[in-house]
């Protein structure tokens, strides 16, 4: 049997994309809850006034608020022992300086926390995926101000002791690297620049952006020292956008960049984050691009005092990358990339790579020799609801040929420890803002404007994961 006797399985959501209640008991509003609705053609706005013109899928999303235990039953009927999501840091501090934290908010995830513990499911808990509290990028512009630092941890300081006893594994951040990019100013470095209207195409000030970086990642290092001085058997782990890039020709000029591409974008946050400094080609990028980090010697023992315990990633697809120009293109979750002739693309143009998660994986672990955690896969998928049923045998076949390169990656040596696929009940799409391109085992009856029952039925997945995870990986058929 490759994978563990407890290994994790189960899923992933985040809270601006399921929860919905954009305002309810105190809750504030955050960077995601002012994005409109776009498609695959037609890119999201960014309203920073919420005009009503707009339909913004995140006020009410699946309403995951009000339909918790329900939703909860079903992982549980699936056999979930892990379910990875974020607590909205806008429930808790809706401002997010405020004084004292939302006592309704932290009730309201007491009683998810409770209900976990219930079914014997253990939370995996992103503190922010993209739910920075909008007046904190308003007053504060952000994470490159350093004062940002501070009111994320007594975000973190709140959340640790209140649930010091039902949480053992914490992402500080999710995707922490995507601020390499300009797309992730608004969602992840709370950075709004003039002129900015299109979520695929925001101004950038790259200088900003890796400051804003730096200081996540000093924010990051200084929670996990406090989470351990709270209760020395947290586990803190990164989380990495990890889009795997192959090189387009086996010209050595398609290698090298390749190479230091890589470096940059996949491994220079998590050399960070668990070597507690950064590496040597960092500081060659941040010269050559004009960049100036602001660090000081306080911030460098932090880093080296903050690092993390286990290395966990999300996987969706690879890219080809070329010094040569090809006019084949594919899209993916933060970027998209040169055709790879050898791969199938999903509706949404991602590629679809599992051999590329069994080569992740073994990369990966090791560079870094610690526990492997895959807390982000999946299949987004236009799904049909025909007499309260839904046939997903693409869905299928896809969590089916990864799990199967997981389990060669085992059988390599790598030391994974658990597995939570994307959106495992169907929720709003990040990249567009669609309910149409759905990811879940869990179907939800809600179109992409919020009209629907918003009720839940088993898809196909659904049985089948549930006959995964009974069979720790053994039965895929
Ligand atoms: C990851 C994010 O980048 O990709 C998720 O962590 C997101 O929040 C997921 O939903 C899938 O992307 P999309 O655009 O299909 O929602």
């Amino acid at each position: 049997m490759p994978f563990k006797k407890d290994f994790l399985w189960g899923g992933a959501t985040a809270a601006n994309q399921c929860e919905g209640a954009y305002l309810e008991a105190g809750k504030g509003l955050s960077v995601s809850d002012i994005l409109t609705l776009g498609s695959h053609k037609e890119p999201r706005k960014i309203a920073l006034d919420m005009d009503d013109t707009y339909c913004y899928p995140a006020k009410k999303a699946i309403d995951f608020y009000h339909h918790y235990k329900e939703d909860i039953a079903l992982f549980a009927e699936m056999g979930f022992n892990v379910y990875r999501f974020s607590i909205a840091w806008t429930r808790i501090f809706p401002n997010g300086d405020d004084e004292i934290p939302n006592e309704e908010g932290l009730k309201f995830y007491d009683r998810v926390f409770e209900e976990l513990k219930k079914y014997n499911i253990e939370p995996l808990v992103t503190i922010s995926h993209n739910e920075m509290p909008l007046n904190i990028l308003k007053k504060y512009h952000g994470w490159p101000n350093k004062k940002v630092i501070n009111l994320y941890v007594k975000y973190c300081e709140v959340l640790f002791n209140r649930y010091k006893n039902d949480v053992t594994y914490w992402l500080p951040f999710n995707e922490i690297n995507n601020l390499m990019l300009p797309l992730s100013n608004i969602i992840h470095g709370g950075i709004y620049l003039e002129g900015t209207q299109d979520f695929n195409n925001q101004k950038d000030d790259p200088n900003l952006r890796f400051n804003a970086l730096n200081n996540v990642l000093i924010a990051s290092a200084k929670a996990v020292k406090l989470g351990k001085e709270i209760n020395p058997n947290f586990k803190f782990g990164s989380m990495i956008c990890h889009i795997t890039l192959y090189p387009r020709t086996c010209h050595p000029d398609d290698i090298f960049l390749v190479h230091q591409n890589d470096l940059v974008r996949n491994c220079m946050c998590s050399d960070v984050m668990l070597k507690g400094e950064y590496p040597f080609y960092a500081w060659n990028f941040f010269e050559k691009n004009h960049i100036h980090i602001n660090l000081n010697d306080e911030e460098k023992r932090i880093l080296k005092e903050g690092t993390c315990d286990f290395y966990s990633f999300s996987y969706y697809q690879s890219i080809c990358e070329s010094c040569q120009s090809f006019d084949e293109k594919t899209s993916g979750n933060i970027m998209g990339g040169v055709r790879n002739p050898y791969l199938k693309l999903t509706e949404w143009d991602w590629p679809i790579d599992p051999v590329g998660l069994r080569y992740t994986l073994n990369k990966v672990y090791d560079r870094y020799r610690v526990p492997v955690f895959i807390s982000e896969n999946g299949l987004g998928a236009v799904d049909h609801l025909e007499n309260g049923k839904v046939h997903d045998p693409y869905r299928i076949a896809y969590l089916r040929d990864h799990i199967q390169e997981m389990e060669k990656a085992v059988e390599d040596g790598v030391d994974l420890f658990g597995y939570t696929p994307w959106g495992c009940i169907d929720l709003v799409s990040v990249s567009t803002g669609e309910m149409k391109k759905r990811y879940g085992f869990i179907y939800v009856d809600v179109d992409d404007f919020g009209n629907g029952s918003y009720k839940r039925y088993q898809k196909d997945s659904f049985y089948w994961y549930k006959k995964v995870i009974a069979s720790n990986g053994e039965n895929l058929d």
